[in-house]
């Protein structure tokens, strides 16, 4: 019996309240300081935008899109970028692991993390990779097993100016 106040699943069509709903989460985490491509302010328009695009990706089935929704409605997000080149078809990249502020540090991070790899097994991937410049996102991949490569300096911008690096991490998924 689950105590959870979350529940995760997996969509494979995005309607227009998801996409929503998705796109404030992703407002959210990028008010919040996070590097998740978008700069600061990210307009309800650009995140509906990315969402759309993220939708189209899924109903053609490049992507997996994890969510999970509590009491209060969507509380988190995560995909699979399943569609790759051919000679890397035991490959998927996990992407835009997204917790709203309000539902952080109660352990929704790791179940989400704990779906996709899930989800990633049932679609036959066998190595999962991620990059990620949030310390307390590293430690979670780290606690979960993933295996740190390296950190590539400069990488990236934070969402209100200034550079960050990345650390990539891989995942093999046994048997
Ligand atoms: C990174 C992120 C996804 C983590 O989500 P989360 O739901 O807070 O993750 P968890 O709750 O599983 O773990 C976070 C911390 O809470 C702690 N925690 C988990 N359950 C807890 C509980 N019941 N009580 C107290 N603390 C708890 C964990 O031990 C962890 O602690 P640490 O940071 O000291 O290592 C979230 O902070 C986020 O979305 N950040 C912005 C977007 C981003 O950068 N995403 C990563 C892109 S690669």
């Amino acid at each position: 019996m689950t105590t959870d106040p979350w529940s995760v699943r997996r969509l494979h069509a995005v309607n227009d309240a998801q996409i929503d709903a998705l796109a404030g989460v992703l407002i959210d985490c990028v008010e919040g300081g996070a590097s998740v491509s978008f700069m600061h302010p990210l307009t309800r328009e650009r995140a509906e935008a990315f969402w759309r695009r993220v939708a189209q990706g899924v109903a053609a089935g490049e992507r997996a899109l994890l969510i999970a929704e509590d009491a209060q409605g969507l509380c988190g997000t995560v995909q699979l970028v399943l569609d790759q080149p051919e000679n890397q078809p035991h490959r998927a990249d996990l992407s835009k692991m997204l917790v709203p502020r309000r539902a952080r540090r109660q352990g929704l991070g790791a179940a989400l993390m704990r779906a996709a790899e899930a989800t990633a097994r049932e679609c036959g991937k066998t190595l999962l990779v991620l990059d990620t410049a949030n310390d307390e996102a590293a430690r979670l991949y780290e606690r979960l097993g993933w295996t740190r490569v390296g950190a590539i300096p400069d990488y990236a911008l934070l969402p209100q100016g200034g550079l960050c690096d990345t650390i990539v991490y891989y995942r093999k998924l046994g048997g």
